[in-house]
Formats: structure tokens, sequence, C-alpha cells
């Protein structure tokens, strides 16, 4: 299960100055074309979906899948929510399988952008799960996603984000030095000096947004200077949609199959001209050795009830569990079940999965778990034994 945990893999690509590539997906095709391309080229690898495309896929669903991807790969991969938009973005993302994310408040004034990126950086890291905040403004130009950075490109002032990175205790930091979201105009003028000032400064891994479309020289100059995660999409969607077109071309009755037969080697072979590119290709195994395998915690508590507790209290109380428990930061499922056979002492249950060990005392101490254990479990269920397991 080469899961592992986002923050070794990008400490890894900042000393040996390379950049993973983070590659946003959009439906099933992309998550396979870009399992392939990463293969091929041997790489580490970043899952990501980005909170401005929920309005195209269902994110539980594509997370699920990612997951299970990842769970098979023989990479190391790691899964990333890109452009989260709240806390409850955040929560959402950690519940669904991410265990990296970003807090976007970029376009905010500094003041909130802090305010805003540290209480994402509590509730993730409550989770054991690392945060890209960002600093400065990467606007969108043209192609597929641009309209949804409005606005002009603001460089990342490097005292600005010495503050930024103290005050909120954020693990990455996404800098805007010249690129753009979407397809650009003419040839990319990065401001490779600013980059420099602030890696020396910060000596956190570094994050370029708008990764299209800059010159293959560009991409080392970047990973030099500490840019260790390099996020990808428009490139991937035009190689897609160029071929649903050229297949539109060679037969107009084509159906939905036929147009789409190329996308996933389209994407393949972009993600691995990418990876190449970054500097990441070869390096797998060695990110392997050196990162922590991602684990999941199952929280098991079996239970008596109380004598004379009738089964419609006992479904009430695991009803309002599921639906209470589930909000806990770090929680993935809440399960409640009765014994199937055999003994009938400690006949009921939760197994309650987290997303990590670090969740064992967030959940412990959570204001909700508190009140739903206090206040209904605990007294109907005076006879409880618990443990944690850890996947193994
Ligand atoms: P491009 O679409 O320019 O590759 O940028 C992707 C990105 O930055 C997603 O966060």
């Amino acid at each position: 299960m080469p899961l592992v945990h986002m923050r070794d893999m990008l400490q890894h690509a900042h000393t040996h100055r390379y950049a993973v590539g983070a590659f946003d997906l959009v439906d099933l095709a992309f998550l396979e074309g870009i399992l392939e391309g990463a293969e091929r080229a041997a790489a580490p690898l970043i899952l990501s979906v980005a909170e401005s495309h929920f309005r195209h896929f269902d994110p539980e669903l594509a997370l699920a899948a990612c997951v299970a991807a990842a769970r098979r790969s023989p990479l190391p991969v790691a899964i990333h929510l890109d452009h989260g938009e709240s806390l409850e973005s955040v929560r959402r993302g950690i519940a669904w399988g991410c265990n990296g994310v970003m807090l976007d408040a970029s376009a905010l004034p500094f003041a909130d952008n802090v305010a805003r990126t540290r209480e994402a950086v509590a509730l993730a890291h409550s989770c054991g799960v690392p945060v890209e905040g960002e600093l400065g403004y990467v606007a969108g130009v043209e192609g597929e996603d641009a309209e949804l950075h409005p606005g002009e490109l603001r460089y990342t002032e490097p005292d600005e984000a010495e503050r930024f990175v103290a005050a909120t205790g954020v693990d990455f930091l996404a800098v805007s030095i010249g690129t753009v979201h979407g397809r650009l105009r003419g040839t990319p003028r990065l401001d490779l000096d600013r980059l420099a000032v602030i890696d020396r400064t910060l000596k956190i891994p570094l994050v370029i947004h708008g990764g299209t479309g800059l010159e293959p020289d560009q991409y080392r100059a970047l990973a030099q200077r500490g840019v260790s995660k390099i996020n990808y999409f428009t490139a991937l969607a035009d190689a897609a949609a160029a071929t649903v077109r050229a297949a539109a071309r060679a037969d107009s009755t084509a159906g939905w199959l036929a147009l789409h037969r190329e996308v996933r080697a389209a994407i393949a072979q972009e993600t691995e001209r990418a990876c190449r590119l970054f500097g990441a290709a070869g390096r797998a195994s060695e990110v392997l050795a050196s990162c922590r395998r991602w684990r999941e915690v199952e929280h098991v508590v079996l239970y008596q009830p109380r004598a004379g507790l009738g089964e419609g209290e006992l479904a009430t109380m695991a009803e309002e569990g599921r639906r209470r428990l589930s909000q806990v930061p770090g929680v993935r499922r809440v399960f409640h079940g009765r014994r199937v056979a055999g003994r009938d002492d400690y006949a009921y249950g939760w197994v309650i999965r987290f997303a990590s060990e670090a969740v064992i005392a967030t959940y412990r101490d959570h204001p909700t778990h508190l009140a739903f254990a206090d206040g209904m479990f605990r007294p109907n269920a005076p006879h409880r034994l618990s443990l944690d397991l850890e996947e193994w």
C-alpha cells in the first residue's frame, strides 16, 4: 500500500532538488492515465483534486477511486486537495481520503489569508495531514481553467512569505513568481531571483501552480530553487481534448466510447513527459525507501447495552452516533454493528476509521465526540472494550 506521507515525499524532493508532479484529475480516464504515465517514468506521484472542478464530478467518489488506485500502485503516492476553499472543504477532503490539503486564501488580504490558513493548519495537523498555503496570486490567462482565477498576477514577497509561514505553520508554500493558471501567452518569464531568495529564507518545499507550458530549462531552474511540487492540469486537459477532436474529425458519427478511446493514452504520455521534465523520473524506489507509509487506524469499541435498553433506543443511539461522530475531523467512516452469531456478551460495537494515528487523540478530546459519548453512549453502555488497530 504505497500511500505515503506527503511531507516525507516533498522533503525528499526538496533535498534532492527535483519536483513531484501534482496532477489534477477530473475523471477515471485522467486517474488511470496519470498513474500509467507516472509508472512508466517510475516517478513519485501526487494525485490531486481541485475544488474548483467539483461541479464536474463527485469528489467523494473520485477520492475513493484515488485511494484504491494509490493502494495498488507500486509508486509512492500522496492524495491532495487542491485549492480548498473553506475549513469544511479541508475536513471533508481528509474524510474522503486526502493526506495533503491546500487552503487557498491567496485572493484575500495578508491578515485574512493568515487567519484562514492558520485554522486549516490546526485542523489538518490534528489529523496528521500537512498543509499547503499560497501567498501572492497566480492568475489565469486563457485555457480550460483560466476564468476560475480572475484578476492580476501578484508576486510573492519574500519577507511576507517568511512572516506567513511563521504565523500559519504551513508545511509547503505555493508562490507566485510568474506562472499563470491555464495556457501561457508568449514566452513565460519567471522571476527566478525572487524564487531563490524565498527558498533561502523559508527552507521548506515550495509549490508552483500553473505548471503547464514552461520550457524544459525552466522546470529544472524551479526545482533547483526549492520547488518540490508542480501542479499540472491544462496540458493534460488539452492533450485529452485533442484526441477527442481528432476522433470526431475522423468519424463524425463516432459514439462516446470511440471519441474517448485515446484519452487515457494521451494523458499517460503527457504525464510521463512532465515527470521527466520535473526531474522526478526514476525516483520512485528511493522515495519509497525514505517515506513513512500512510496508515489509517480503526478505532474499535465493543459494548454491552445497559439492562432494559430497548431496540428502538439502541437504533436511535446508533443513528445519532453515525451522524455526529462522522463530523469529527479525521473520521473517515463510522460503522455501528451487531454481532452476527456466537456469544451474546459485547454483542454491539463501533468501528470508526481514522485518517491516521494522530486522530486518536483529536477524536478522544473533540467536543462532538465527548458530547455524544458522555451524553448518550456511555450511560447506555456501561461495559465497553476499546482498542485502536493500525494497518499492519
Ligand atoms: P495548469 O493548468 O497551468 O497546469 O496549472 C494547474 C494548477 O496550478 C492547479 O492548481
